[in-house]
């Protein structure tokens, strides 16, 4: 494996937190402290800060992505935003199936499937994120269940797209729960992720894309996790809260 072929990221979740003022503030501090990163950075932020955060990151090595996208370009889904409501403001990530789309808003493989074609239709880049839940990894299932995903997440995306979209291998268990996955855990999976991609596409193919690890991810536990060969980076829900633990993780992830 060899980790020059694709770029390690750094992507922050802000989740359900942050109002424009503070938005704004964590951004501020953030800036200089990006500036210095190697690997890509990205932060996903509510809709609401999405128009603050492109505009704010103007001429920075910063990129902005959505927490979710619906499918339609268009019509009656009450709620919902399109990939092309995004793209017109400068948005040009997205992150699609996270653990807690999955678990509290109904999200299935289906629309995951669905969400990620329309996202890379409109030419949003999108995060995919898969995970085993920790009855499944107690059940020793973790790579039949991942290897489901993957399948039934990516159909149908071409082999030029998989090299657009970011795979997040998080394992649910891992979630906010301060519970890490192990670097040994966290390599065997995001490796298997990549031979299931080979197996789908090719290996130079599967070469190319950038896999996450998330899930708890810090400043004191980052170093071990980032410099495994096929994890390329992180999603990051509670570090990427505070500028200086997020800069620790970009400063790790730019070795
Ligand atoms: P966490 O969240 O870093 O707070 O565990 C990761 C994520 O949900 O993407």
């Amino acid at each position: 494996m060899n980790k020059e072929l694709r770029q390690a990221i750094i992507a922050g979740n802000w989740k359900m937190n942050k109002t424009r003022p503070e938005a704004k503030a964590l951004i501020e501090e953030l800036k200089p402290i990006a500036e210095k990163a190697t690997c890509g950075v990205i932060i996903c932020v509510p809709f609401t800060n999405l128009e603050t955060a492109v505009e704010l990151t103007k001429g920075t090595n910063i990129k902005v992505g959505a927490e979710n996208v619906h499918f339609k370009e268009s019509g009656a889904y009450t709620g919902e935003i399109s990939a092309a409501m995004l793209t017109e403001i400068g948005v040009e990530y997205v992150i699609i199936g996270h653990s807690e789309r999955r678990q509290y808003f109904g999200e299935t493989d289906e629309t995951v499937n669905l969400r990620t074609k329309a996202a890379l239709a409109a030419g949003l880049k999108p995060i995919v994120c898969v995970g085993e839940v920790l009855a499944e990894r107690k059940a020793d299932i973790t790579k039949e269940v991942i290897s489901t995903q993957i399948k039934l997440d990516l159909m149908g995306v071409s082999a030029e797209d998989i090299k657009k979209t970011v795979i997040a291998y998080e394992p649910v268990w891992a979630i906010g729960t301060g519970e890490v996955a192990t670097d040994e855990q966290a390599q065997e999976v995001c490796a298997f992720i990549r031979e299931t991609l080979a197996k789908l596409y090719d290996q130079a193919t599967a070469d190319a894309v950038t896999i996450q690890y998330g899930g708890s991810m810090n400043p004191k536990n980052c170093a071990g996790l980032l410099a495994q060969p096929d994890v390329d980076g992180g999603l990051i829900g509670g570090a990427s809260l505070k500028a200086a633990d997020f800069g620790v993780l970009l400063e790790e992830a730019s070795k």
